[in-house]
């Protein structure tokens, strides 16, 4: 069986044993290791990101941008909440796993961030109200097979507002060798190749894989296209082992 249908649960897990690490596979932010200072690195490469997402709408919106309502789809333990609650009046963070949720609930209460609402997401994001000014998505859509994940895209241009853009992350192909992605396909397809590679690693045998998409990027412009939208920009936005791409998508 194909690992489409363990995606969800895989994102539950990881949630439950190390949330900061599973958003940015860097072992200072183990669990074990998470100190104040730790948390407030994480938070700071949100902010970093945030920063500059914004200065690049800048370029491209009339001056001066400034969105009322945001939405942070995937949104993980909250990384980027803190940066968009700053900067919008209300801001939605979107997630799939309910243990994410209640980590970036934790986080929302740490700091105060009244204007923040968090919503569990489906595929059909039939809990999300639309009319976005923004909505932006980092290191998410590379963890959704592509046969979802274009269907929640589509689904995202709907939700924006007439002049609202879209900051949107997709992996679009691997930069790992042959043997290493073969090895990777093993392990989401075949749970004791997992465990074994796990043990091997000095891992738990029960820890999943985290599963890798790539898109293809005329099909994201023609699925844009097809929702009344067009990709206004581009940017490289590569992550270990995979080449990727903000795209910027506003209505036509
Ligand atoms: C690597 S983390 C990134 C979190 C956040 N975007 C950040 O940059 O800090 C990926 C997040 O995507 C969420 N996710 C995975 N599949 C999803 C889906 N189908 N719908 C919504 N969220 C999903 C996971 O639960 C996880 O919180």
């Amino acid at each position: 069986m194909g690992g489409l249908d363990r995606g969800d649960d895989d994102w539950e897990q990881f949630a439950r044993r190390d949330p900061y690490w599973a958003v940015l596979t860097d072992e200072r932010f183990r669990t074990a290791k998470l100190s104040a200072a730790r948390r407030a690195e994480f938070f700071a490469a949100g902010e970093k990101h945030m920063a500059a997402v914004f200065a690049w709408c800048e370029e491209m919106r009339p001056a001066p941008w400034s969105p009322r309502r945001a939405l942070d789809f995937g949104c993980g333990v909250g990384r980027l909440l803190p940066a968009l609650a700053r900067r919008c009046a209300a801001v939605v963070g979107a997630d799939v796993s309910e243990a994410m949720l209640a980590e970036a609930a934790t986080n929302r209460r740490r700091m105060a961030m009244s204007n923040v609402e968090l919503v569990r997401s489906d595929d059909e994001l039939r809990d999300i109200q639309g009319g976005f000014d923004l909505i932006h998505s980092v290191i998410v859509f590379q963890h959704i097979a592509p046969v979802r994940g274009e269907a929640i895209f589509a689904r995202l241009c709907g939700l924006l507002a007439e002049d609202g853009v879209a900051v949107l992350h997709f992996t679009t192909g691997s930069r790992r060798g042959v043997m290493a992605s073969q090895l990777s396909d093993l392990r989401d397809r075949v749970r004791p190749v997992n465990a074994v590679a796990n043990l091997l690693a000095g891992r738990a045998p029960g820890n999943p894989p985290m599963r890798m998409y790539e898109y293809s990027a005329p099909r994201l412009e023609q699925l844009a296209a097809d929702c009344g939208c067009d990709v206004v920009a581009r940017r490289d936005f590569a992550v270990p082992g995979h080449n990727g791409i903000l795209l910027c998508v506003a209505r036509n």
